[in-house]
């Protein structure tokens, strides 16, 4: 399936902007169930991809971050990057938003973070992208480290069928049509030999699907 290409997701995110709140009538169930399997109060740092408005970084600093923990977000497009830097000011030094080039490389130390997380991007990127990803999680988080992502996936009722049809289709005819995402199938991509499962649940809400996978980064 055709993906939007690094520019693209820019320009439409760009366009998009705090309207991507938005989308809470669907993301919000998916993302509680992340966060509630992501054991945060261990965690000393987290580093999202695909940081949007900020608004799941609030959350994860507000509800269950320890108050020593720090955050560091990505995001390629300007106006997400900016959003996300005034929701967040009010944390100070604790919080760090980078604009990136849309490549999936992280650019931090190896073994350097306990959590990776990353919710309604992964599906919009390619599958070499993706792919990229997981290997630059791996990289990035320390022994043990948990990497927890929320991505759009297959229907699998007969209301997600319905809608995920229309959805599909639309993608078909122009990937920006749905903000570049497509449903994919997270546990796909993740390699038993690096990832110990944790978590992996999907779940419909308003018809749309979605997948929420907790892996631990074995040694
Ligand atoms: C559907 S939105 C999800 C935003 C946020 N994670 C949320 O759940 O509300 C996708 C986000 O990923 C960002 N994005 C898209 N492609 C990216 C890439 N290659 N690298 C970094 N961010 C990307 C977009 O700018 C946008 O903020």
């Amino acid at each position: 399936m055709r993906t939007l290409s690094h520019d693209q997701a820019r320009t439409f995110y760009d366009r998009f902007g705090s309207r991507q709140d938005s989308q809470a009538f669907y993301e919000d169930r998916a993302t509680t169930l992340l966060v509630d399997h992501l054991e945060l109060a261990a965690a000393r740092n987290v580093f999202e991809f695909g940081c949007g408005t900020g608004r799941f970084a609030e959350r994860l600093l507000t509800e269950r971050m320890g108050p020593e923990a720090t955050y560091l977000g990505v995001d390629v497009s300007t106006t997400m990057v900016t959003l996300a830097r005034e929701r967040l000011v009010k944390y100070g030094d604790r919080v760090e938003v980078r604009h990136s080039d849309g490549s999936p490389r992280f650019h931090v130390d190896p073994g350097s973070v306990d959590r990776v997380v990353s919710t309604f991007v992964l599906d919009l990127l390619s599958e070499a992208d993706i792919r990229t990803f997981f290997d630059e999680a791996h990289a990035a988080l320390a022994s043990g480290g948990l990497l927890g992502l929320v991505s759009l996936t297959p229907a699998f009722t007969v209301l997600s069928r319905l809608l995920m049809l229309g959805w599909t289709g639309l993608h078909r005819l122009s990937p920006a049509l749905v903000g570049g995402c497509r449903p994919i199938a997270l546990r796909d991509f993740v390699d038993p030999a690096r990832w110990a499962p944790r978590y992996d649940e999907r779940i419909v809400a308003f018809g749309i699907p979605s997948e929420v996978v907790v892996v631990a980064k074995r040694s």
